[in-house]
């Protein structure tokens, strides 16, 4: 039997990640139509792409975007307008959406949720507890406890805490210092603040298209969280990315799926939420055996810009089927992947990330692409009058994509490229895929 294919398709969102799956789904057979939605003037080149001016965050603005423009399926990128509601609007109106609901986005947009539903999933994550506003004694004594076991502390914000993200620390007197600030002024009736046992070993990302009950595993990604080279400097949205994982083969992906994705699954379905969309897992590979340190409701970026190309199968019929409910019967939990390599350079603008500059004149992204490379656009603007080209206009600015037989040839293909582009203060790490867990040599 061959699933529907999706003949008009709107992505929501306007960055890097959303790029390249509107490029994705533009180049598959059978795909007519995309509209990228708010998009951008560099996702607006890719060809079979066109942008629309709506506010992804805008429900109502959403659904009359798709019922105008009658498209057959919706695919969400970023998670903020799941968690606004954007999936329950559009299935209301009777419109295919990829894309959780804003009640099941809480695996993502409440870390005590994400906790909750893992240990009675059976799914293993760093042991947590969750703190209310007001409980700053009870959260100062179990970050005592885990420190007079001489565990590492993880410190992370529940819910929308705008910025203040995630501390990871061995310091006792660090994790002190800082707890209280996370419950400041937080309500007494919700959880405001998890502290987890720190954990260590290797991350890896394994994201999975799921359809409430099922799910199809996309090649495995690792991402490079950190600002500068050696993983020192700010954590960040995401520095580079790279897949496959030699240390992260099919079958330990089949193992990942059956010992996460599924388990969740099956527990959201029973509390009446059924997932249907990106499940994404972000591991720690721990001596132990593999952890959770988090679920996202969506893909990662820049994980996709280097996943998607190596996907071997159409897309656009499984995610319509995923959002119907029901992927096909003969879909592997393990999506055949191409042989070759890919590796993702973020660059980024000066500043990033607490206070990018923005404005200023890009050069070589044609002599990127001219190499071969793929060039997706995160921060950018058309830039008018003569000379036109591109200007940044964001945090991360272009992700540039090189692929290869293996991980050497895909990160000499991503660094020659990203050598290629030029801007005034532009930053990137000179290390991603450099060494790679389960690799023997560095790929220098
Ligand atoms: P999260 O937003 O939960 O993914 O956390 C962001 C980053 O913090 C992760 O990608 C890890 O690098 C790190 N992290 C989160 N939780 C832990 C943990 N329990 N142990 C060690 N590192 C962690
Ligand atoms: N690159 C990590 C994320 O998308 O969450």
């Amino acid at each position: 039997m061959h699933p529907d294919v999706p003949r008009r398709i709107l992505v929501l969102g306007g960055g890097g990640r959303e790029h390249a799956l509107a490029w994705r789904l533009a180049g598959e057979a059978g795909v007519e139509d995309v509209i990228c939605a708010p998009g951008s003037a560099g996702i607006a080149t890719t060809t079979g792409v066109r942008c629309a001016p709506v506010d992804a965050m805008d429900p109502a603005a959403v659904v009359a975007l798709a019922t105008a423009e009658g498209v057959d399926l919706v695919v969400v990128g970023p998670e903020a307008p799941l968690a606004a509601g954007v999936a329950d609007a559009l299935a209301a109106a009777g419109v295919p959406v990829f894309g959780p609901t804003s009640a099941a986005a809480r695996l993502e947009t409440s870390k005590a949720f994400c906790h909750e539903v893992a240990q009675a999933a059976g799914v293993r994550m760093a042991r947590a507890r969750a703190f209310r506003g007001g409980e700053d004694e009870a959260a100062l004594a179990y970050v005592r406890r885990l420190a007079a076991n001489g565990i590492g502390i993880v410190l992370k914000a529940d819910g929308l805490a705008a910025g203040k993200g995630v501390i990871v620390t061995d310091s006792p007197e660090m994790a002190l210092e800082y707890a209280p600030s996370f419950l400041a002024g937080r309500a007494t009736d919700q959880p405001a603040l998890v502290i987890e046992e720190r954990l260590t070993g290797t991350e890896a990302s394994v994201i999975a298209i799921c359809d409430g009950e099922r799910a199809a595993a996309l090649p495995a990604a690792r991402d490079h969280k950190r600002l500068c080279d050696d993983d020192r400097g700010p954590n960040t949205g995401g520095m580079g990315a790279y897949s496959p994982l030699p240390d992260v083969d099919d079958a330990s992906v089949a193992r990942i799926v059956a010992r996460f994705h599924e388990p969740i699954l099956a527990e959201m379905r029973r509390r009446g939420l059924p997932f249907r969309g990106f499940l994404y897992a972000g591991l720690m590979l721990t001596p132990d055996g593999p952890a959770l340190l988090e679920l996202n409701v969506r893909c990662g970026d820049p994980e996709t810009q280097v996943i998607l190309p190596r996907v071997a199968v159409p897309l656009a019929p499984l995610l319509l089927a995923a959002a119907r409910g029901s992927l096909p019967a003969e879909t592997p939990v393990v999506l055949p992947t191409t042989p070759e390599a890919a590796v993702g350079i973020v660059l980024a603008a000066h500043g990033y990330p607490q206070s990018p500059k923005r404005g200023d004149p890009i050069e070589g992204v044609d002599a990127a692409q001219a190499q071969g490379a793929l060039v997706f656009h995160a921060g950018t603007v058309a830039r008018q009058g003569a000379g036109g080209g591109w200007g940044t206009s964001g945090g991360r600015v272009l992700a540039v994509v090189g692929r290869g037989a293996g991980l050497a040839q895909a990160r000499a293909a991503a660094e020659h490229a990203a050598d290629a582009i030029h801007w005034d203060g532009v930053h990137r790490r000179r290390d991603i895929a450099l060494r790679v867990p389960g690799q023997a040599e560095v790929l220098a």
